[in-house]
């Protein structure tokens, strides 16, 4: 092999060698730089006659573009291998499973509201929302319950640190049972030209729209065990007209429980009771005929006939105006839907209860 021939040996293997662009580039210059051994082959031939110049220079050319195909080869493989390297570290592999978007759903509580929203709907009740610190008057008072009175220790109160325009301080409320006079007071402003005209007219014939309305809500009392919790929902209900009675509330109250548990082999009982803003007063039990809960009877909310002290407190007169009111527990109602028997399970927020509901 002549010296040429190895020379554009020694490039390609020196070529081969370059691991990188750079390196390419220092070997290029070894061979075809200004100081490389093309370069030096060339000044060597000053020396040669012309005709041995023509020779040997166009061998030595020869050699040259050998070299420099040699390189270009090389800096091509270079890129193919980095673009190669680049693909392999973007690539995206679709056969990898998606990322799956876990779906959100309504707390068994949330449903038991809607579900008895919707019901009270389709009966012509309002569903009215309100605030959950109350004042005294409201929570309590109004309520034909005033300070000092013995029935104020049936709900154990939680107060807050302010205090209201009585001096009395504000509370949390224990029941959504403030709700009926501030929704009557709403209601009696929103309508006040035909309650004025119902007043103005001694015949009784002009009549003011009835009040019809539920409240649910959060309420709080200081409790804590496995049925009760210090925060936990209340649902209100008032119906205020001339000539609503006692026998309404139960075909209400009837109409809803058989709805709402999707059964008619249900029964319901009113149980003699007190509360200050009821007279007379009655829990009202359900028993279902049939079905795990079959024959037990289990308190579902308190009602009565709404105290003429609360009619006047709502602005409006008790010898014209009468209706019931009640408050249920929808806790309670999911606990007996679901049957769930821990109270606590709905508000301690582990997701492997909760997701079974949805
Ligand atoms: N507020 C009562 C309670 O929390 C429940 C109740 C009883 C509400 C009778 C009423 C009612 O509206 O008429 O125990």
């Amino acid at each position: 092999m002549n010296e040429l021939d190895s020379l554009v040996d020694t490039a390609r293997a020196d070529f081969a060698l370059a691991k990188a662009p750079a390196d390419l580039e220092n070997a290029k210059a070894r061979f075809l730089g200004k100081a490389g051994r093309i370069t030096e082959l060339m000044k060597g031939m000053a020396a040669l006659s012309v005709d041995e110049k023509k020779s040997r220079g166009a061998a030595i050319n020869v050699a040259k573009q050998a070299i420099e195909a040699a390189l270009n080869h090389r800096r091509q493989a270079l890129a193919d291998e980095e673009l190669e390297v680049q693909l392999r570290a973007e690539a995206l592999d679709v056969t990898l499973p998606g990322r799956r978007r876990v779906g959100g759903g309504l707390h068994p509580v949330s449903r038991t509201m809607e579900r008895i929203e919707a019901i009270f709907s389709s009966m012509g009740f309002d569903v009215a929302d309100g605030p959950e610190v109350e004042s005294d008057w409201h929570s309590f008072t109004s309520l034909n319950n005033p300070p000092n009175h013995p029935a104020r220790s049936m709900q154990d109160t939680f107060y807050v640190d302010i205090d209201g325009e009585d001096g009395i301080p504000y509370n949390l409320r224990p029941h959504t049972s403030p709700m009926q006079v501030r929704y009557a007071h709403q209601h009696i402003k929103k309508h006040a030209a035909a309650f004025e005209a119902a007043a103005a007219d001694a015949t009784g014939a002009t009549r003011a729209p009835e009040i019809r309305v539920i409240a649910p809500g959060r309420t709080y009392r200081v409790d804590s065990d496995a049925t009760h919790s210090p925060m936990f929902h209340q649902c209100e209900g008032l119906w205020l007209g001339e000539n609503v009675s006692f026998k309404d509330l139960k075909v209400v109250f009837t109409d809803f429980c058989r709805t709402f548990f999707e059964s008619d082999d249900l029964v319901l009982r009113f149980r003699p009771s007190f509360f200050p803003f009821t007279e007379p007063s009655a829990e009202i039990d359900i028993q279902f005929q049939s079905g795990p809960l079959a024959g037990r009877w289990l308190e579902v909310a308190g009602s009565g006939q709404v105290h003429p002290n609360v009619v006047r407190n709502m602005g409006l007169d008790p010898e014209r105006y009468i209706g019931f009111a009640f408050g249920m527990g929808p806790d309670r109602l999911t606990m007996l839907r679901y049957g769930v028997n821990d109270l606590r399970l709905f508000f301690d927020g582990d997701l492997r209860f909760l997701s079974q509901f949805q």
